[in-house]
């Protein structure tokens, strides 16, 4: 049985595929871009810096796949629910794998183990989180939202504008990575709107003020890494990151609609 049948969508939109694709598609023309239907043909990273810059990019994004699974495995003591712990099993073997993945093709570019480096981002992002993430299940979920629904752009829009890519990397993206991610994000969604609807209406409004006030700092604290990372990445893969970092902050305000039932406020 697979994890989507297992979670239980509401009423009203659920968090699908074509929701995904049709919402970014729909805030990339607000933007004045265009997303491509097709990922845009691709060549690998040139020798020299290009190559080292590309992969040691990557080393990075293993660290975050890395933070990810650790946060998620400590997390796992703040849910009592077997529907959601269930989730964050396949979420801790998926990152897991990812960031495993992400190892081996830096190490076949390069000709090195990148794991210092997969520890030492993993250990950058805890600093810059602090135990927001493993207080509470507020601040937990604060984590899901801003690690996992809010990549949906960065998938969509990598997946589709990158210039330079790595053929393996490539295929574990397409294969593998994507449709994690999505299982990962949808879960997440839906199992938040099932747990809003079964609550009583104070202990409800009470969690998502607190889900929403742990989602801002978290904001805060990742904006200028989230920069900083995006400027790498964009160098490495040459995709189309203005656009990723142009709908960023509106394709928040759907997640925020979706979860929290807020429509998205209009020019922000
Ligand atoms: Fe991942
Ligand atoms: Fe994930």
């Amino acid at each position: 049985m697979s994890i989507i049948e297992y979670t239980t969508p509401l009423a009203g939109t659920a968090w699908t595929k074509d929701w995904e694709v049709a919402t970014i598609s729909r805030l990339a023309v607000e933007a004045g871009h265009e997303i491509p239907p097709q990922p845009l043909p691709t060549r690998p990273p040139g020798p020299g810096d290009e190559s080292t810059e590309y992969y040691s990019c990557y080393a990075s994004v293993a660290g975050l796949d890395k933070f990810i699974y650790e946060s998620c495995a400590s997390g796992m003591g703040l849910v009592e629910d077997a529907e959601f712990q269930l989730l964050l099993t396949r979420q801790i073997g998926d990152d897991g794998a990812h960031a495993q993945r992400y190892r081996e093709v830096v190490a076949k570019g390069t000709g090195f183990d990148p794991l210092n480096s997969i520890d030492d981002e993993a250990r950058y992002q805890r600093e810059l989180v602090g135990d927001l993430t493993g207080r509470d299940l507020a601040g937990f979920l604060a984590f899901e939202i801003s690690y996992e629904l809010y990549t949906a752009p960065e998938f969509l829009i990598l997946g589709r504008t990158a210039r330079v890519s790595d053929a393996d990397l490539l295929r574990s993206g397409a294969e593998r990575f994507g449709p994690d991610e999505f299982v990962h994000r949808q879960g997440v969604a839906n199992w938040w709107r099932s747990l809003v609807a079964r609550l009583p209406a104070t202990e409800a409004a009470e969690l998502t003020a607190q889900v929403r006030s742990r989602d801002e700092l978290l904001w805060q604290r990742r904006n200028d890494d989230i920069t900083r990372r995006s400027s790498v990445a964009e160098d490495a893969t040459q995709a189309n990151y203005p656009l990723i970092r142009a709908i960023r902050s509106a394709w928040r305000d759907e997640v925020h609609q979706f979860l929290f039932g807020e429509p998205p406020q209009a020019g922000s």
